[in-house]
C-alpha cells in the first residue's frame, strides 16, 4: 500500500476493510443495564449484553437456529437467549450452552456456535472489533477517568461516514456560521494553524478568541488542545481559570456512508462553572447545530483524495487528519493479507 513511504489514495471498499480492524464503540454500558441492544458495525449486526456477572459480551446478532435477532432476546446466566425458541448462546465464545427442546442437553450438535467478538470496556462505553486490531484501544493521557467528573450526552447516528463527523468536531473556521446562536458572535478570520502529526494522533493549541454572547458556552476557557487518533476519536481539553474541562468524541461506521456516535463531557474536581448535566447540556446544543449540515454533506464519505474538494489554510488540521485516517488505512491493509476472515 505504500509506495516510497506514501500513502496511496485508498477506495472505500479498503477503508472498509481496514476498519474492520479497528476498537469502535458499540454500547454505552448504562444502556445495557435494560437489557441487549443490537449495533451494525461495518454491515455486520452484532448484540451486545452484559451477562450476570455483570462482564460485557458482543455476539452475532443472528441466531444459527433459524435466524432470530438474538437481541431481542434476554440474558440467562453467561449467556443470550434467543427470544425464538430460547436456544442459549455463551457471551464469551459463542459457544451454545443449552436447547430447551431437548431433554438430553448432550445432544447440543457439536460446533453448534456463533460468533463472537473481543470485548473492551472504556469511559463507559463496550467497544468490539472485527479482526485483529491494528492498536490498543486509544487513550487521552491527561483525561483521567478515575479522577474527572465526567458523563455521557446521548449517542446518535448520521447518514454519513463518521470522518464527516470528527472532522466537523474539530473544524474551528465553521463556529462563526453554524454556532452563532450557542456560541455568539465568534471571529471568522482564522489564524494560521500548525497542527502537529504524530502517526495516527493529531493535535492543534490554540487560544480561543470569543465573540459577544460565548461566555455561556466557553465560560473562563482561553485556550484549547484538540487531540484527534485516526480514525474513530476527537477530543478537546479546554483550559480554564484554575481547572480543565473536556469533550471526547469516539464514533463506529455503521456501514461506508452512515455512522453511529458517542460523546462524553467531563471536567477536573476544580471546575465549578457549571454542572455536569448543564455541560452536557450545553454541549448537546451545539451538536444539535451541526447535524442537520453534517446529515446533508455530500460525498457522504470521507474525501480522501487530496484534490477532490478546494481546502485552506484554515483545513489544515483537516488535511493532517486525512493523512493520518489514511495512514490508519494503510497499514491496516499492508499486515491484513494473513488475517483470517
Ligand atoms: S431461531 Fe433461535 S432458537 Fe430457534
Ligand atoms: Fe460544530
Amino acid at each position: 500500500m505504500s509506495d516510497n513511504g506514501r500513502s496511496r489514495i485508498p477506495s472505500s471498499e479498503e477503508v472498509s476493510l481496514a476498519l474492520r480492524r479497528c476498537w469502535q464503540p458499540v454500547a454505552r454500558l448504562q444502556d445495557l443495564e435494560h437489557g441487549p441492544q443490537r449495533a451494525v458495525l461495518l454491515g455486520e449486526a452484532l448484540a451486545v449484553f452484559l451477562t450476570e456477572s455483570g462482564e460485557p459480551a458482543v455476539v452475532a446478532d443472528r441466531c444459527a437456529h433459524r435466524g432470530a435477532s438474538l437481541s431481542m432476546g434476554e440474558v440467562r446466566g453467561e449467556s443470550l437467549q434467543c427470544p425464538y425458541h430460547g436456544w442459549e448462546w455463551a457471551g464469551r465464545d459463542g459457544a451454545c450452552t443449552r436447547i430447551p427442546s431437548l431433554s438430553d442437553q448432550a445432544q447440543i450438535p457439536p460446533g453448534a456456535r456463533i460468533p463472537a467478538f473481543p470485548v473492551r470496556k472504556q469511559w463507559g462505553m463496550v467497544w468490539t472489533v472485527l479482526e485483529e486490531p491494528l492498536t490498543g484501544l486509544p487513550s487521552l493521557p491527561w483525561f483521567d477517568a478515575e479522577e474527572w467528573t465526567w458523563g455521557h450526552g446521548a449517542p446518535f447516528e448520521l447518514p454519513v461516514s463518521f470522518g464527516v463527523m470528527i472532522e466537523n468536531f474539530r473544524d474551528v473556521a465553521h463556529f462563526a456560521f453554524v454556532h452563532q446562536a450557542t456560541m455568539g458572535a465568534m471571529p471568522e478570520v482564522v489564524e494560521p494553524l500548525e497542527p502537529e502529526r504524530d502517526g495516527f494522533e493529531v493535535t492543534l493549541h490554540r487560544m480561543m478568541r470569543t465573540g459577544e454572547g460565548a461566555e455561556e458556552v466557553w465560560g473562563s476557557t482561553r485556550e484549547v488542545r484538540y487531540h484527534l487518533i485516526a480514525p474513530n476519536l476527537t477530543a478537546v481539553q479546554m483550559f480554564t481559570t484554575g481547572a480543565e474541562r473536556c469533550l471526547v468524541h469516539v464514533a463506529r461506521a455503521i456501514g461506508p456512508t452512515e455512522s453511529a456516535h458517542y460523546w462524553v463531557s467531563g471536567f477536573t474536581e476544580d471546575f465549578d462553572e457549571c454542572s455536569l448535566e448543564e455541560s452536557i447540556e450545553a454541549e448537546a446544543r451545539i451538536y444539535a447545530e451541526d447535524l442537520p449540515i453534517i446529515s446533508a454533506v455530500e460525498p457522504r464519505e470521507l474525501s480522501l483524495h487530496p484534490g477532490s474538494e478546494l481546502n485552506t489554510l484554515a483545513d489544515r488540521f483537516t488535511l493532517a487528519y486525512r493523512e493520518a485516517f489514511t495512514e490508519f488505512v494503510s497499514r491496516a491493509l499492508e499486515t491484513r493479507s494473513a488475517q483470517p476472515r
